[in-house]
């Protein structure tokens, strides 16, 4: 079965790669990445400098889902321009994932990262978890001013990580914006920032920062995943990448991101709870989904959801 996808001219073996975030911060952690079979390398939101993060405990996993206030702990992104020339060797694309706390701090890392070359640059403009910080991704004018100038310097492929939204108008705005800039691929969705998880025997939140608000990821966040891709994949009618995220546990879920238009998937709560194990089990899951609908490839199925 073809599990292989085509983002903005770069080949992907398999359509499944983690998500910015999930066990992808470290050395170690971005050459497992390398080792698996995840369709590529996706680093952590790096920042100019090294960051501890939020205080601990900043994730969460239980039933049907996680949430996290991590804080982008990263390495800084000198550290990662050294690191991503050796990530070449695992022979599949690397994407940078980008932020910051000001836009002066975006258009820094991507001076430093441009030079290195990475095959995408995802934009996160959706972390929820620095405190006092907006997310990018609700201001339509905040967003395009940043990437307008992301634009003068970025030279691979960039794409924006966008946060959900719920409402059509904003799906419209969003998208407007995007297609002047011209982004090369969008990954819908971020975790649905500001969730409160409570753990009622103990009485208190279950994660430190923010009064306990986090994102949260998971399978229960699929149907809000699925409606953003749905939406952006009709709004672009479909020329724009779509990379799938949220909710993804099982090859079923891959499929359903795939019907509702998604090229590409991201996974990031079972893979912390699974480890790089599981891109092979939803690589066997998917290539039988797909079997038995009769399907040849991933691709084939994009974007085909029947509307009643
Ligand atoms: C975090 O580091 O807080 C998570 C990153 C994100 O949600 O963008």
């Amino acid at each position: 079965m073809d599990l292989s996808a085509t983002l903005a001219g770069v080949h992907f073996a398999n359509c499944v790669m983690n998500a910015a975030g999930a066990l992808c911060v470290t050395r170690d952690e971005l050459e497992a990445l390398g080792r698996s079979r995840s369709g590529a390398i996706v680093t952590k939101s790096m920042t100019p400098a090294f960051r501890d993060g939020n205080p601990s405990p900043r994730y969460h996993s239980f039933p049907g889902g996680s949430i996290n206030s991590m804080g982008l702990p990263n390495l800084g992104s000198p550290t990662y321009a050294v690191l991503i020339p050796g990530l070449r060797q695992f022979g599949k694309p690397v994407m940078a994932s980008i932020a910051g706390l000001e836009p002066a701090d975006f258009l820094d890392v991507a001076h430093v990262i441009t030079e290195v070359r990475p095959d995408l640059i995802e934009v996160n403009l959706s972390c929820p978890n620095i405190p006092g910080k907006p997310q990018i991704g609700y201001d339509v004018e905040a967003s395009r001013s940043l990437l307008q100038r992301l634009n003068g310097v970025i030279t691979v492929p960039m794409g924006v990580k966008l946060p959900p939204y719920f409402d059509p108008a904003h799906h419209e705005a969003m998208a407007d914006m995007l297609r002047e800039i011209g982004v090369a691929f969008v990954s819908v969705i971020n975790s649905v920032g500001n969730g409160l998880v409570v753990d009622p025997e103990r009485e208190c939140t279950v994660i430190k920062p923010k009064g306990g608000f986090g994102g949260l990821g998971g399978s229960m966040i699929k149907p809000v995943a699925l409606a953003n891709v749905r939406a952006f994949w009709k709004l672009f009618d479909g020329r724009v990448p779509i990379i799938g995220t949220g909710g993804i546990v099982s090859g079923m879920d891959v499929f359903e991101h795939g019907l509702c238009g998604a090229s590409a998937v991201q996974i990031g709560t079972v893979l912390v709870d699974e480890g790089v194990g599981v891109f092979e089990r939803l690589e066997r899951e998917l290539g039988e989904v797909l079997a038995r609908k009769g399907y040849r490839s991933f691709a084939e199925c994009r974007g085909r959801l029947r509307e009643l």
